[in-house]
C-alpha cells in the first residue's frame, strides 16, 4: 500500500467559506478535504488531511511525513512568510513538498511577498483558490512516482 499524501493547513484555514470569501473563495475546509480525497483517489492516491493554528503542530506533521508520505501539500497560511521552523523542517525531509494558497500572495499586501517555504518546496501552486489543491494533488503525484 503507498503512503499517503499528506495535506497539512495552517493558520485560519478553518475559517474557510466564512472568512473574507472575495478572498479564498465560498469552499469551507471539508469541501477542500473533499476535493483532495477525490482527485486523489482517481490517481491512486489517499490523503491525510489536517488543519492546525499551531506552528509547532506544522513542525511536527512536517516530522512524521519524513517517513509517513509520500509527499506533501502545505499551505502554511500566515506561517508561510514567517516561520524559520517550517522551512527547517521542510529542508530537514526528503518527501517533496508541494506549497499551496488559495489566494496569490504575490498580487496582495508586501508582507506576503516573501514566503519560507517557497526555497525548501519542490514547487508552488497558487491564485486558483480550491482548485488549486486538486492541482497541487496532481503535482504531488507527480512528484511522488519522479525523482523531478
Ligand atoms: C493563504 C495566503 C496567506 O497569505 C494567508 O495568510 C492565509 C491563506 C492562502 O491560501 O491564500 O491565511 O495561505
Amino acid at each position: 500500500m503507498a503512503k499517503p499524501i499528506f495535506v497539512l493547513n495552517g493558520p485560519n484555514l478553518n475559517l474557510l467559506g466564512t472568512r473574507e470569501p472575495h478572498i479564498y473563495g465560498a469552499d469551507s475546509l471539508s469541501d477542500l478535504q473533499a476535493r483532495c480525497e477525490a482527485k486523489a483517489a482517481a490517481l491512486g492516491h489517499t490523503v491525510v488531511f489536517r488543519q492546525t493554528n499551531k506552528e509547532g503542530e506544522l513542525v511536527d506533521w512536517l516530522n512524521e511525513a519524513r517517513t509517513e508520505a509520500c509527499a506533501v501539500i502545505l499551505n502554511a497560511a500566515a506561517y508561510s512568510h514567517t516561520s524559520i521552523a517550517i522551512y527547517d523542517a521542510i529542508k530537514a525531509m526528503a518527501t517533496p513538498v508541494v506549497e499551496c494558497h488559495l489566494s496569490n500572495p504575490q498580487a496582495r499586501e508586501a508582507f506576503r511577498h516573501v514566503s519560507m517555504v517557497s526555497p525548501a518546496a519542490k514547487g508552488v501552486i497558487s491564485g486558483f483558490g480550491a482548485k488549486g489543491y486538486e492541482l497541487a494533488i496532481e503535482a504531488a503525484v507527480h512528484l511522488a512516482s519522479t525523482s523531478v
